[in-house]
């Protein structure tokens, strides 16, 4: 253990006493809820808060109603922002029938400076505010909260800390998400994320390595590897080791069954990957490769660095590698400047690679980043253009979902069907959900499925033998 993991066990035993002592002021055992809006970083990093407030001896449940609340915000497009808002409002009116409530708000929207300004002068209810580079600490920011009759405020430009063996609590048994790196180099200049959560940093492979093997040990059959572009691992780590690598030795791990990653960014995705990818039994078939745009002229814009072109090459070039895999994306539709002819470029990329799926999102202002200077397009050219790519995004979707169907394949049983508890929800390789009838034991296992009916974005199966 390194020196900060050290003094905040020590923290966690201090935080104990506090919330021992808060059970007497409430008169029954305290619970928390943790909220968590935003990506996999921000759902991986609340496990995190969990598994310290578990260990402080809070009871963890999803109710709101509980007595200490976090909202563990998200930032990247402002509605993430206004949720938070209106469900502060919300926390309030809860909070003035019962005033012990405890309101904790972190993540990515409190690395901005007029979210805490706004905070501290319009919801002062609000008992403790930390950003994404102090989390580690939550268990000594539990304590200064407990000590304190005012808002705590702690939040940190940046860090270089890597903080490791900390408590988590999961939320599923059979899969986790891992950090592999933190932060963010690119500046896209739309996007906001460099600025909350700081620069690039790698953890050490034996680290990640360790973790997972220790995850395995607990049971997990599938992991998701974590960072804004996994494509850069190791960069700046003093070693010579790339993802490809990173892959290959996570591969070895006996007892997990399949592998996959968030996100890759098409200007860093070697033919290595590819290859490591290809020969893999483990890592499973699917590629979040975000496009963003189509247009060469916003793509530069937008600090992309790389082209319409190099784009399409390289998704045909994994389809024919790995003619199996589902290449799912992001789109960004209305970025400043964008005309129509720009969107037609983008739904050209969409009819040629065909993705199995794709996340199109209304480009959103974000204060600070270089795009909230250019010319802004207005909203009703924006909102032809996301009909007119959403049309074409779904109608291939469509087609390149239901190609498998009548097959077996393998699906990982996640939960039961909350429309339907005599289905289960399962998980294919490709990331295409099959609801199926099946017994709630089989949650965690993997079970060959046939695809009978395809429904658009999921498929309706039946389990069998193969
Ligand atoms: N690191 C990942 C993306 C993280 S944010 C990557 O580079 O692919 C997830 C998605 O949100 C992005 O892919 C982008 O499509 C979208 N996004 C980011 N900033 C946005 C903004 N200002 N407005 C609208 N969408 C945005
Ligand atoms: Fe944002 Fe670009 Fe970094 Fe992704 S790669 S987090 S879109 S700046
Ligand atoms: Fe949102 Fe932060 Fe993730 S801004 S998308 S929660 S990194």
């Amino acid at each position: 253990m390194n020196k900060d993991e050290i003094i905040q066990q020590k923290y966690i035993q201090k935080a104990k006493a506090y919330v021992e002592e808060y059970k007497k002021l409430i008169g029954h055992e305290p619970s928390s809820c943790v909220v968590t809006f935003g990506c996999q970083m921000n759902a991986r990093d609340s496990e995190k808060l969990c598994g310290i407030l578990e260990k402080a001896g809070f009871i963890l449940t999803d109710d709101e109603n509980a007595d200490l609340v976090v909202y563990n915000t998200c930032t990247v497009r402002d509605n993430a922002n206004q949720r938070v808002y209106g469900r502060l409002g919300f926390l309030h009116s809860m909070k003035k029938k019962n005033p012990n409530k405890k309101i904790v708000l972190c993540g990515c929207m409190t690395q901005e400076e007029s979210v805490v300004q706004k905070i501290r002068e319009s919801y002062g209810f609000v008992d403790l505010v930390f950003g994404t580079h102090n989390i580690f600490k939550f268990a000594e920011l539990l304590c200064d909260m407990f000590s304190s009759d005012e808002m705590v405020v702690d939040i940190w430009e940046d860090t270089d800390k890597i903080v490791e063996e900390l408590p988590t609590k999961r939320k599923f048994s059979y899969k986790s998400g891992i950090n592999i790196m933190f932060g963010c180099n690119n500046f896209c200049t739309y996007c906001i994320v460099p600025y909350v959560r700081g620069r690039e940093r790698s953890r050490e492979p034996e680290d990640i390595v360790n973790e997972i093997e220790k995850l395995s040990k607990d049971g997990v059959k599938e992991i998701m590897l974590l960072g804004q572009n996994v494509n850069s691992y190791g960069k700046n780590l003093d070693r010579d080791v790339t993802f490809a690598d990173l892959l290959r030795m996570v591969e070895k791990i006996d007892g997990i069954e399949r592998i996959r990653f968030m996100t890759s960014h098409p200007k860093d995705l070697s033919d290595e990957l590819i290859e490591v990818m290809k020969d893999s039994e483990k890592i499973c078939r699917h590629l979040h490769l975000p496009l963003q745009s189509g247009s060469d002229r916003i793509l530069k814009a937008m600090n992309r660095r790389y082209t319409k072109e190099s784009y399409i090459d390289l998704a045909l070039r994994i389809r024919k590698e790995i003619p199996d895999i589902a290449i799912t994306t992001d789109i960004i539709v209305g970025f400043p400047g964008e005309t129509d002819e720009d969107v037609d470029d983008t739904i050209d990329v969409v009819r040629r690679v065909k993705f199995d799926n794709a996340f199109t999102f209304i480009y959103s202002k974000r204060t600070g980043t270089p795009a909230a200077s250019m010319e802004q397009v207005d909203e009703q050219t924006v909102k032809r253009n996301f009909d007119r790519l959403l049309r074409v995004v779904q109608e291939t979707a469509r087609e390149a979902v239901s190609k498998y169907e009548g097959q077996v394949m393998d699906a990982l049983c996640e939960d039961v069907n909350e429309h339907d508890p005599a289905l289960l929800n399962g998980r294919l390789s490709n990331n295409t959900i099959v609801h199926f009838p099946g017994s709630p034991d089989l949650i965690g296992s993997i079970v060959p499925v046939r695809l009978t009916e395809c429904h658009g974005f999921y498929y309706i199966g039946e389990l069998c033998r193969k």
